[in-house]
Order: structure tokens, then C-alpha cells, then sequence
């Protein structure tokens, strides 16, 4: 299927390949408007496999866009998240699209809440390493992966040579779509936990499993349970990617020249 979607997105965007893929998750989706020429930009549902996303704050488009040193990006503006319940295939489909058009990095985004509390909301993180609690795994049969530097040690530097102040951290993903108990999350912190999402560790290791180069980032939204003492809202989490995308955007596009 995904060799299936990577020919249509060739076909709808004039692009026989791409060369780096980007999921924009929470607060992230200015990036896309910085990032160089929009070269095409198609609903998510003209692609087999892609459905309109169920959560506000994703657009619902793949993106192709040619960058300043002339390298192809593709902007996927639709992630299905596990919670919704469709199964892990559907998951990683983008992932996997994603390496069937040639690219070699993917960078996967998402807001997120954070465990360390000198984080404020806006404070963009990169990825370091995970922590699967879904119970799941986008790998089936005997495919033992290695997931050694997951989360591309090279891709981080990079990254830091454009924002030395980047903070790193664990993610942690949690099934969803409820938030984590104040327990939840002290378990996570004990885990050697920093931030508590409900996304992007399975892409990551479907995106390793097809060989693609990860790197990851989250926009921390908000604090989590019982390290914030407020309730948590979405609305919180929509609001807070909204103040922060002018930066987080900015850093990304520069992030992704510099690839
Ligand atoms: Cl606190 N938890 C999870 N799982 N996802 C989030 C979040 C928290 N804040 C934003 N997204």
C-alpha cells in the first residue's frame, strides 16, 4: 500500500521523489509555509491509505515543497494516532509512504506535555530516545530491529548547531486519547521519562525498520497531571502550539536547510 501511495503522491505533485519527509504534529504547522516553495499541496484522502485527520490541529493535506538547497520535502499535515483505533498499519502508513518516495530522514513532530518543570509551554524539545507503552509494535514475525541512536545522534547535532540551547529528553507514548494520571506520569518520570505524548515512537520505529535517518521533536504544551497543579484541556494544548509556532516553525525550516 505504501508503494502504492508513494506512486500517486509522485503522480499528484510533479515530484518523482522526496528526499526528507516531515510529520507536523500540535503547533508545529507553520513550518510547512517556511520551509521553501510549495511546490503542490493534495488532500490527504486523494492518497490510498491516508484518511482526514480526526484531531483538530493537523490540516489534512500532503505538502511537496522544494527547498532553498534543492532538495524535495514532503509535509505530511494527516497522522492517524493509535488511540483512534484503526490498528498500528494505519499508523505508520505515512511512515512508510514516506520511504517509498526516496526519502531518507524523517523528522516527526508532536506537542507533547512535559515532566521536567523548568519546561514552560512553548518550549520545543529534541527527541533523545523513547519509551513504548502502547503494548504495541508496528513490526510483525520475527523482524528484530535494533533501536540503537533511534533518534538520530548525527540529526541532533545538526539541530543543535542551529539552537545550542535545545533541551533533549525521553518520550514516552502513551496509548491515549486520555491524559496520564498524576501516577501515570511519576511512573514515567521513574522510567527515565521526560515527555508524555501519544504519537510518534511507533512511527519512529516503523520509520528505522524502512531505514530512514529520525529525528524528533515536541512542542511542550503544557506540564503533565500533577506536575502542573491545573487540569489539562486541549484547548490548552491548540493555544499553546498557536503562540509558539512562529518560533517552532522558524527553528524547524532552519533545522531542515541544514540538513
Ligand atoms: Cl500531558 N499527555 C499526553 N499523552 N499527550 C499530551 C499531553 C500530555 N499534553 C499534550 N499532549
Amino acid at each position: 500500500v505504501a508503494r502504492e501511495a508513494a506512486a500517486q503522491i509522485a503522480e499528484l505533485t510533479g515530484a518523482a521523489h522526496h528526499d526528507i519527509a516531515l510529520t507536523l504534529g500540535s503547533g508545529w504547522g507553520k513550518a510547512a509555509d517556511l520551509l521553501g516553495e510549495t511546490v503542490a499541496n493534495i488532500p490527504a484522502t486523494d492518497v490510498v491509505g491516508f484518511s482526514m485527520p480526526a484531531v483538530p490541529g493537523h490540516v489534512g493535506t500532503l505538502r511537496s515543497i522544494l527547498l532553498p538547497n534543492g532538495k524535495r520535502a514532503l509535509v505530511i499535515g494527516a497522522r492517524t494516532h493509535y488511540y483512534e483505533g484503526h490498528g498500528v498499519r494505519h499508523v505508520v502508513h505515512s511512515v512508510r509512504t514516506a520511504a517509498a518516495t526516496g526519502a531518507t530522514v524523517m523528522v516527526l513532530t508532536n506537542g507533547a506535555g512535559g515532566i521536567k518543570e523548568t519546561w514552560t509551554p512553548g518550549t520545543p524539545v529534541l527527541i533523545s530516545d523513547h519509551i513504548n507503552l502502547t503494548g504495541d509494535s508496528p513490526l510483525e514475525g520475527a523482524t528484530f530491529v535494533d533501536l540503537t541512536d533511534l533518534y538520530s545522534s548525527r540529526l541532533r547535532d545538526v539541530a543543535r548547531s542551529i539552537d545550542s540551547s535545545l533541551d533533549d529528553g525521553v518520550y514516552v507514548q502513551f496509548r491515549g486519547p486520555q491524559y496520564e494520571t498524576p501516577a501515570e506520569v511519576q511512573m514515567a518520570k521513574t522510567f527515565g521519562g521526560h515527555i508524555v505524548g501519544m504519537s510518534t515512537a511507533l512511527e519512529a520505529i516503523a520509520a528505522r525498520q524502512a531505514g530512514l535517518e529520525v529525528l524528533g521533536f515536541s512542542l511542550i504544551t503544557n506540564l503533565a497531571a500533577g506536575i502542573q497543579k491545573t487540569p489539562l484541556s486541549h484547548a490548552e494544548v491548540i493555544e499553546a502550539g498557536k503562540n509558539a509556532e512562529g518560533v517552532i516553525g522558524d527553528l524547524l525550516a532552519r533545522v531542515v536547510s541544514a540538513l
